[in-house]
């Protein structure tokens, strides 16, 4: 069943190319249009919205900080993201003119539900994005978008980001276009350059061996930090959270701005951290920022592995060890900046002998809140 592979993470990861280029299939009419499957929502209930949330939990919650910026940036409209434990019990203000997105690989996480029911109660209306048919968050949602993922076995989730943040900027794409602040060209531009990520996520899954290598190098590490800013911030976050739930070390992503607020102080000579850096066309200022944070990190003697664009040739005198992807749009870089996360936690957990895709303490779907 793990056709070859070690793992069914490692078999997830590989898998990732077809699932993102499933997700994307057939959403776009001849109209140029974006299509979402379920819709009981009307385009004027659309242009209705006037505040978006983002309910979800561990990976998932990860892939709204990410939907966060994109659709802020395209549609306009305000966006927060919470954590669907904590939603309902802060009493948010939520109305008829309120979009909630949930988003769930499994459709049956207890705390995203009760999330979902609590913004149904106040009238909100509800689109779910999910990998699962049929299952309970999609049933009780006003729309749905399935991500076509196909199943997840590990429970550490890979293939089921990548789609989630697929699906998301689909989202982003068709709230844009229906309130009509992208034009359809615009939109098409944007979709065009999702549906060169596939191919882009097959020839980085080539170039994984030094990671793999890293990772055995890694395997004794006391802590290993991640750092990143704007959408590469999600993307720290969501690698330390890989590597706590598989390697069981401590790991912890943190805003690269923020490090010098306080958390700076836990690097020492040798401390990994790993840097998510931000492409340097369109946005050179983003870029810019990282280097001198990599620049500050390594005066202190951190180890740095650094993610950066192909052909960012200004970071590669700060890099212990440079990891490249495949250049995107900025928006669109965490569908490459993840992968080698995903294998360097996978490689460290399985140099440590744990077990890759049944890590202890965990299930794959959890249904108490
Ligand atoms: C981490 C992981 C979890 C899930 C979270 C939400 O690798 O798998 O953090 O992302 O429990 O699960 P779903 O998406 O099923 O609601």
């Amino acid at each position: 069943e793990k056709g070859g592979y070690d793992y069914f993470m490692l078999k997830e990861i590989d898998e990732q190319p077809r699932a993102v280029a499933e997700t994307l299939l057939g959403r776009l009419n001849d109209a140029g249009q974006i299509v979402l499957d379920e819709v009981r929502l009307t385009d004027q209930d659309l242009r209705d919205v006037d505040k978006i949330f983002i309910v979800a939990c561990g990976t998932a919650y990860h892939a709204g900080l990410v939907t966060k910026y994109a659709i802020e940036h395209w549609t306009r409209i305000p966006c927060e993201v919470e954590l669907a434990s904590e939603f309902r019990y802060r009493d948010p203000v939520l109305d008829r003119s309120t979009l909630v997105v949930a988003i769930s690989q499994s459709g049956e996480t207890m705390d995203t539900l009760m999330a979902l029911r609590h913004a149904k109660e106040q009238k909100a209306r509800v689109l779910a994005v999910c990998n699962t048919n049929g299952s309970t968050i999609p049933r009780e949602s006003d729309a749905v978008l399935y991500t076509h993922g196909g199943p997840e076995i590990a429970v550490a989730s890979t293939k089921a980001f990548l789609t989630q943040l697929t699906a998301c900027y689909l989202v982003g794409l068709h709230l844009a276009q229906v309130r009509g602040v992208m034009f359809a060209d615009e939109v098409a531009a944007v979709v065009e350059r999702l549906q060169r990520t596939p191919d882009q996520l097959t020839a980085l899954l080539a170039e994984m061996g030094p990671v793999r290598q890293l990772a055995n190098d890694l395997r004794d590490a006391s802590t290993v930090l991640f750092i990143g800013r704007h959408v590469g911030y999600p993307v720290a976050l969501e690698g330390a959270l890989k590597l706590k739930e598989l390697a069981y070390m401590h790991a912890e992503g943190f805003a690269a701005g923020e490090l010098k607020h306080g958390s700076i102080a836990l690097i020492d000579q040798g401390t990994p951290v790993v840097c998510v850096v931000p492409s340097p066309v369109g946005r050179g200022v983003l870029h810019d920022k990282v280097v001198s944070n990599i620049q500050e990190v390594r005066a202190r003697g951190a180890r740095t592995i650094v993610i950066a664009e192909e052909g960012d040739e200004a970071v590669a005198a700060y890099a212990d060890h440079l990891i490249r992807v495949p250049r995107t749009p900025t928006l669109l870089a965490p569908l490459m900046t993840t992968v080698p996360l995903q294998v360097l936690a996978c490689g460290i957990a399985a140099a440590r002998g744990n077990d890759v895709d049944q890590p202890r303490n965990l299930a794959k779907s959890v249904t108490v809140e």
